[in-house]
């Protein structure tokens, strides 16, 4: 009886691809072979035999987006595809999120002092707001109406050890926030790595029941390379763990890679405080590669101008101003918001 209800399945999924005019090839007949037939034996499969650097980037055939308009996303329920499209223009398919969640882990950092008088104001300015559900609850008025991608790991300090974090928010509070994506570090490559992976894991679980997104973010300890390698690696991680989208640093040397081999969007952090200039040609060069967006923090709210720092930005992500351009219009605004 089984194996008539299996037949029926294969029956009923080879119409389905028909349908869909999709090829039918392979479609349930396959059975594992044994080593006598070529199939392999356990021995031959360690995970870390053999392992050898990509090469073929398809760098001239785009992923496919005409099924929705972020890439890899193509497949999930419409809940989550419409929080997707709160965080992602739809018109443009790209994002400039303001990152002030840093006090979780750093306290009152520069900029950040009191989050009610320097970042409440600048909400307006941003696509998204990212954040911790204190830092939102506290200081952020919720007729601000912007989506919120909430941090949701904590656990350390920068006195301690980085990786060593937990999900700090269980996913009835996000839905409670309205959080349109929640956000967790993995640590690849870590002291704690396989617990950043689980928190992320847990995330995507909770959040995959409920429609709402997860972005992984390819957090970097004290002592870790920040190259292509690494950020590809970690990336890579976090889009097969099932993120709906990942966060990571540009690099200068093989950024494009990174975007490539990562089958779901990424934004960039910023990092440290830049001149604004270099900070919006990092930008530039980051969505020419293939960036879907920013997710800024010390390079807006440490900027002399946090308004028009997001303006430019605005300007460089979503329509493909150079940074040279970003940055022109960064010293016409300047000064005139607080005038
Ligand atoms: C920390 C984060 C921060 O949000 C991220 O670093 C963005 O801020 P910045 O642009 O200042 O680097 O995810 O882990």
């Amino acid at each position: 009886e089984a194996s008539q209800q299996n037949l029926n399945l294969r029956r009923q999924a080879k119409k389905c691809f028909q349908l869909a005019g999709l090829p039918v090839r392979g479609l349930g007949n396959a059975r594992q072979q044994t080593p006598a037939q070529g199939g392999t034996r356990e021995d031959d499969m360690a995970d870390l035999d053999d392992i050898k650097d990509g090469k073929d980037w398809g760098r001239d055939r785009p992923a496919d987006t005409s099924r929705f308009f972020l890439k890899g996303n193509a497949h999930h329920d419409w809940g989550m595809k419409a929080r997707l499209s709160q965080v992602f223009r739809p018109d443009t398919g790209r994002t400039v999120m303001l990152a002030f969640d840093h006090g979780y882990f750093q306290g009152p950092t520069t900029g950040l002092e009191r989050l009610d008088l320097t970042i409440a104001p600048l909400a307006a300015h941003a696509d998204v707001l990212m954040c911790t559900r204190g830092g939102l609850r506290s200081s952020i008025p919720p007729e601000a109406l912007k989506p919120v991608v909430l941090r949701c790991s904590a656990g350390n300090s920068i006195l301690t050890e980085l990786s060593n974090e937990l999900v700090s928010v269980e996913i009835d509070d996000a839905i409670r926030l309205g959080a349109s994506a929640m956000a967790a570090q993995v640590y690849i490559g870590a002291e704690y790595e396989h617990k950043s992976i689980a928190n992320v894991v847990k995330l995507i679980d909770a959040g995959t029941r409920y429609g709402i997104p997860t972005m992984a973010v390819t957090g970097v300890g004290k002592a870790m390379v920040r190259d292509a390698r690494y950020f590809g690696l970690a990336t890579r991680i976090a889009a097969e763990i099932g993120a709906q989208f990942v966060k990571s640093y540009y690099v200068d040397d093989g950024f494009e890679r990174i975007t490539l081999g990562c089958p779901v969007p990424i934004v960039i952090a910023g990092g440290k405080k830049l001149p604004e200039r270099e900070a919006l040609e990092m930008a530039y060069r980051a969505i020419d590669q293939g960036a879907a967006g920013v997710d800024m923090g010390r390079n807006v709210f440490q900027s002399t101008d946090p308004v028009a720092m997001l303006a430019a930005l605005a300007a460089v992500v979503h329509e493909g101003r150079t940074g040279a351009e970003g940055y022109e219009l960064f010293q016409d605004l300047h000064g005139k918001a607080a005038a």
